[in-house]
């Protein structure tokens, strides 16, 4: 209110000083050049105002980040823990872990490094009660953990499918169903990340995709099934995006020696992304694509998916089921 009462003191002095300006020149001119400096001064000082609201928007809050190590969720968390949250984040590697918790000590910022398999329902049960013993409170849980298996249909393994749908459905499941009850204390917010994947039928995508689409239902539901609880639920549906996603094989296991294949010239870096996503949360988006093609590929895949299907053929646009011909063993098992 009291901001507002600024602006609206700043908007009278532009116009008074207009009016005075007019008096003197008497022409367009001596009304146009103080009417344009006092629009961009409003402008100015609607823009800080609002980056200052921005950056305390999750101030006190607690966040928890699964796949927090790396890539999207590791960007999520450097813009979280900026707008003043608690950061946990979870993953199995605690090395990386580890080093986003000193880079974001280090900025000043609030995290905990909590290693946690979502394949594991025993270690988010571990993970959920340490974060409640800790802290006392749960804002928000992030279930960003996933992999991308790769394969044409006719090749991929029962166990690859296994593994797929246990970590991008279940380990997601699993995580906001162990998080609910805190969540429900405080009115939280539930954050899935699906993909731009979820909407079109991408040849060698097929295990992904379905993990994805399955998801993206998982959030339509929960956006129903918790709205007299408080709780909001947002899903979010990447296109590309840097991170090491590519460069983990079908075991769901991070190989360096593996080159990201993906289009650079549509990548987004996964800070850039976060931005859009944050604001998404924030607001309590029911759901959001992020990047220009995930927006073209979820309008496609909602209410043209024949044209998808003609555009994928024709541009040959795939999932390689066979990206990585540098490395000996083919690891669909
Ligand atoms: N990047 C994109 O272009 C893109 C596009 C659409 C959707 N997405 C989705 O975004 C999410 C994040 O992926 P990313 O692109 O940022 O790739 P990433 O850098 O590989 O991050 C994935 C994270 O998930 C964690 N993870 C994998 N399996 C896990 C498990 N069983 N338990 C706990 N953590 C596990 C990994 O950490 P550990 O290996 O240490 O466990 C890693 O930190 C994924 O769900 C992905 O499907 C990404």
């Amino acid at each position: 209110m009291r901001g507002a009462a600024r602006l609206g003191v700043l908007l009278l002095l532009a116009l008074s000083t207009c009016a005075a300006s007019t008096r003197l020149h008497g022409d367009a001119l001596g009304v146009l050049g103080p009417l344009a400096a006092a629009v961009l001064l409003v402008v100015l000082v609607a823009r800080r105002r609002g980056a200052r609201a921005r950056s305390t928007r999750f101030k006190g809050q607690v966040v928890w980040i699964t796949g927090g190590g790396s890539g999207i969720g590791r960007a999520l968390a450097r813009r979280f823990a900026r707008e003043g949250a608690l950061v946990a984040i979870s993953g199995r590697r605690a090395d990386k872990l580890h080093a986003v918790h000193a880079e974001l000590s280090a900025a000043g910022g609030r995290c905990c490094a909590l290693p946690c398999d979502v394949t594991d329902e025993a270690q988010i049960i571990a993970a959920v009660r340490h974060l409640s013993r800790a802290h006392g409170r749960l804002d928000v849980v992030v279930a960003n953990a996933g992999f991308c298996a790769l394969g044409q249909v006719s090749e991929l393994s029962a166990a690859t499918w296994r593994r797929q749908l246990e970590v991008n459905l279940i380990g997601a499941a699993m995580t906001v169903r162990h998080a609910l009850p805190w969540l429900e204390e405080r009115g939280g917010r539930v954050v899935l990340m699906s993909s731009a994947a979820a909407f079109l039928g991408l040849p060698g995508g097929a295990a992904y995709g379905a993990s994805k689409a399955a998801l993206s239902l998982l959030g339509a539901t929960l956006s129903v099934e918790l709205r007299d609880q408080g709780v909001s639920c947002t899903t979010l549906h990447p296109g590309f995006v840097e991170s090491e996603i590519d460069q983990v094989d079908n075991q769901g296991r991070f190989d360096a020696r593996r080159v990201d294949r993906r289009p650079r010239g549509l990548m987004w870096t996964a800070e850039d992304a976060a931005r859009p996503m944050i604001d998404a949360i924030y607001h309590r988006r029911r759901e959001r694509a992020i990047t220009g093609h995930a927006r073209l590929a979820v309008a496609l895949g909602r209410h043209l998916p024949g044209l998808g299907d003609r555009l994928l053929r024709a541009f040959g646009a795939h999932f390689s089921d066979d990206p990585h011909p540098e490395l000996e063993e083919r690891s669909d098992a």
